[in-house]
C-alpha cells in the first residue's frame, strides 16, 4: 500500500455557526481508533525537529489546531511531507511509521490524539532499529 494511503489526510466536519467554528472528533468514528491519550506541542522553535521516532503499538492523529507545522513520514520505502495548517484537517499515522515534526510557526499548537496510554518501551527512537524491525 502507498504511504499516502496508509496515512490519509482527514477532513473533519465544521459544526460552526455565526458564533464561531466547532470541530468534533469522535473516537473510532471520525478517526480509526478510540482515543486513550491527548497531548499537544506548542512553543517549539522553528528550528526544532520533534518526533524522530516510530511506534510499535500506537496510532496517532495530528492536527494543528492553531498555526502550522510540517510532518515528514516514512515507512522505510517512501517519504511524504504534509503541511498541517488547518484546524479541520489532520493526518492519521498508524503503527510503525517514522515521523518528524518541524517548521513550527510561532503560534503552532499541534494536537495529537493517540490510541494508547504512554509507554516509552513501544517507541523506536533509532532509525536503524526501525528499519531492522520492519524487515522482521
Ligand atoms: P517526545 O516523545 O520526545 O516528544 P515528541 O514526540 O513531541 O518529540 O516526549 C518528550 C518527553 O515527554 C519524553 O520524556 C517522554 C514524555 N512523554 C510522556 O511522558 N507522555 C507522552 O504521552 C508523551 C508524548 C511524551
Amino acid at each position: 500500500m502507498k504511504l499516502q494511503d496508509k496515512c490519509p489526510i482527514l477532513h473533519f466536519g465544521d459544526l460552526g455557526d455565526e458564533r464561531g467554528k466547532l470541530v468534533v472528533i469522535e473516537g473510532a468514528q471520525d478517526i480509526p481508533f478510540e482515543v486513550k491519550r491527548v497531548f499537544y506541542i506548542y512553543d517549539s522553535d522553528s528550528s526544532v525537529i520533534r518526533g524522530q521516532h516510530a511506534n510499535r503499538e500506537s496510532e496517532f492523529v495530528l492536527i494543528n489546531v492553531a498555526g502550522q507545522s510540517k510532518v515528514r513520514i516514512t515507512d522505510g520505502k517512501e517519504e511524504v511531507i504534509v503541511e498541517l495548517n488547518q484546524p479541520m484537517m489532520g493526518i492519521y499515522i498508524p503503527k510503525m511509521i517514522w515521523k518528524d515534526m518541524y517548521d513550527f510557526s510561532a503560534d503552532s499548537v499541534l494536537l495529537v490524539l493517540a490510541s494508547t496510554h504512554y509507554d516509552a518501551e513501544e517507541y523506536i527512537r533509532d532509525y536503524d532499529t526501525y528499519i531492522k524491525e520492519l524487515k522482521r
